[in-house]
């Protein structure tokens, strides 16, 4: 929800600070701050607004000093304002903190502290860890940290620095992610590794409870117990303008045209001779073969990608499949057992509700398999088999890439759960594996179209509400395409099976509205033809999405037709949103939206 940074060096903070908070500002938009040690006084500099404020007021404000914590907000306990901006201050101005996370215990800290006298200034459940640790200070603060922690419930990344400690400040961890760079001389701490790429590429990562004490030429990793812990560094090999926008105007846009290599890059690597080979994945023959049931959990994005799988998996591997919405499936006692196996979806593999689904269904006994995008993010520790969607760091909140990623990673699996049981054929099978591997380029083919999308989207961008539909597998489309425009256009959207629409919704259609209706399921194509007829006879102007050797028919009843390479019908949906993300951007830009910050959005969501 937020993003921390932290350094300690030789050199000035303050650009550092700035600029790696720059790579996180898509994790929290509306105030940031920071708080630098120099000579004894805590500077601390902070503001609503986007980080180009704080950038600003700090250009006329002398801040020197070597070491410091910076963030960047998405606000959760209080508005958007300059106090309720991190970093916090103890109550005697000696400690600041930042944080990332939701502390669940914070009114009966508050009600504690306030009985021995510590004021509040801001609403941030923050503020009560300053004063908490400030509290159990006794002049070691590893050893306040810690004892705090112990008193905390909830989720945190912390930086935490202190007047009395100049050569050294400490991060911790919690169900929120938090990484350490090493540096030399210097030590970095950040919510994620792209903010620190330019600077390191030696990463630490910190477990849950652990506390990090951090100096110019060390770093010390110590557990709950304040026992100190072995932590092998590992290399990122990522290039650095893998988290720039190389050109583009938005990330979005880029991260977009980064969909041919980012599904060649999941898909290819687990091809090897013809079969499929999933990384280390422990499920065994047998586990598959007494496989009952399947749960895919996710949220947003990741969710739609999951309904694609249930659609797919039962289709080819005739398993039944649930997919559902994580916050959804943790509260509603789920029937699960350990001849069933879940899988969870996450770009960040840092989202809440889907970190704690997956942690539901593992205490019931079932198997769980992460399809995750962070390298080492919380979700692909914990689940009992990851395989990474290598899609690259994605930077704009709207989710694009990371969604054809997941898509290839879940079609992988439905291809070797079929496999498995014997259910297709080699022909069937290696006809698969090659238009799987066809897709990057059926991808291409789209986004060369982006100029008749563009032309489009500039005809409509003022339209009140958007609908999509389809069936089967363009339903579950269809979802995912409504989801993208209203995120980043904020225009009003709704998404509906075909022939769901007549049992109430059709009332809605009326001359004008734009209704996207995707047609790219043979089997479904005369069902779809008829609902496109449907909306037309109540006024509506169609934007049809379908195959190249359908253009033509679906030319005579649609205003406009965007056409996809002739795709088999199963894979249609890696190819087609490609065109529903490129509509969703173009209409955003045309209105002049913050494409890759969206209002309230954050990309990472740990809070419930
Ligand atoms: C939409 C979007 C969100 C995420 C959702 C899950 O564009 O980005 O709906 O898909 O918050 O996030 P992850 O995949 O990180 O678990």
């Amino acid at each position: 929800m937020c993003g921390i940074v932290g350094y300690i060096g030789n050199k000035e903070a303050k650009p550092i600070l700035i600029d790696c908070l720059k790579k996180l500002e898509y994790r929290g938009y509306d105030s940031a701050g920071v708080a630098i040690l120099n000579n004894g006084e805590i500077n601390l500099v902070k503001s609503k607004g986007r980080l180009a404020v704080l950038e600003e007021k700090l250009n006329h404000i002398k801040v020197e000093g070597t070491m410091g914590i910076g963030h960047t907000r998405w606000a959760t306990h209080g508005e958007p304002s300059d106090v309720n901006s991190h970093p916090h201050i103890s109550k005697n101005g000696s400690i600041a903190v930042v944080h990332n996370g939701i502390i669940e215990n914070y009114i009966q800290i508050k009600e504690f502290l306030a009985g021995k006298g510590y004021e509040f200034r801001s609403e941030t459940d923050t503020e009560v860890i300053a004063h908490l640790i400030e509290h159990n200070y006794d002049g070691d603060l590893i050893k306040a940290v810690l004892k705090t922690l112990n008193e905390l419930e909830g989720a945190y990344a912390l930086g935490v620095l202190s007047i009395d400690n100049p050569d050294m400040f400490v991060a911790a961890r919690k169900d929120s992610p938090l990484i350490v760079g090493l540096g030399k001389n210097e030590n970095y701490i950040a919510s994620d590794i792209p903010a620190i790429l330019k600077y390191t590429r030696d990463i630490l990562i910190l477990e849950d409870k652990e506390v990090a004490c951090i100096t110019r030429d060390k770093v010390d990793i110590y557990n709950q117990l304040g026992e100190k812990q072995q932590r092998e560094a590992f290399r990122v090999d990522w290039d650095v303008s893998a988290a720039e926008k190389g050109g583009y105007e938005h990330f979005m846009m880029k991260e977009i045209f980064e969909e041919p290599s980012a599904v060649k890059g999941t898909i290819s690597p687990r091809i090897k001779g013809n079969e499929i080979e999933l990384d280390k994945l422990t499920i065994t023959d047998e586990m598959i073969q007494n496989c009952e049931k399947i749960h895919i959990i996710a949220c947003g994005t990741a969710y739609h990608a999951g309904v694609v799988g249930k659609y797919i998996i039962e289709k080819l591997a005739r398993i039944p499949v649930e997919a559902e919405i994580a916050s959804e499936f943790r509260y509603r006692d789920p029937i699960i057992n350990e001849n069933h196996l879940t899988i969870v979806i996450s770009q960040s593999g840092e989202t809440l509700d889907t970190f704690m689904a997956m942690r539901e269904a593992k205490k019931r006994g079932s198997r769980t398999l992460a399809i995750v995008n962070v390298v080492g993010s919380s979700i692909a520790r914990e689940a009992d088999d990851v395989l990474y969607t290598w899609a690259g760091p994605e930077i704009a909140v709207a989710s694009t890439k990371a969604y054809n990623t997941q898509l290839s990673a879940l079609y992988l699996v439905a291809l070797l759960l079929a496999r498995k049981k014997g259910l297709l054929d080699d022909g069937m099978y290696h006809q698969y594996l090659d238009q799987l591997q066809q897709m990057p380029d059926m991808i291409d083919s789209v986004l060369n179209k982006r100029e008749q999308i563009q032309k489009f989207a500039s005809q409509h961008f003022n339209a009140k509400s958007i609908f999509y539909i389809g069936r089967g597998l363009d339903y579950a489309l269809s979802m995912e395409g409504s989801l993208k425009l209203k995120e980043i256009s904020y225009i009003h959207s709704e998404a509906y099976a075909g022939g769901e629409l007549k049992h109430g919704t059709i009332a809605l259609i009326e001359e004008g509205t734009l209704v996207v209706c995707s047609l790219t399921q043979d089997q479904l194509f005369e069902k779809m033809v008829g609902n496109v007829r449907e909306v037309k006879a109540r006024g509506a102007v169609v934007l049809a999405i379908t195959c190249e050797k359908n253009a033509s028919e679906v030319a005579k009843i649609a205003d406009s037709v965007i056409t996809i390479p002739d795709v088999d019908s199963v894979l249609a949906p890696i190819v087609a949103v490609t065109s529903m993300q490129l509509f969703a951007y173009y209409v955003a830009v045309m209105k002049g939206n913050d494409v890759d910050k969206p209002r309230n959005l954050a990309k990472s969501v740990t809070v419930e």
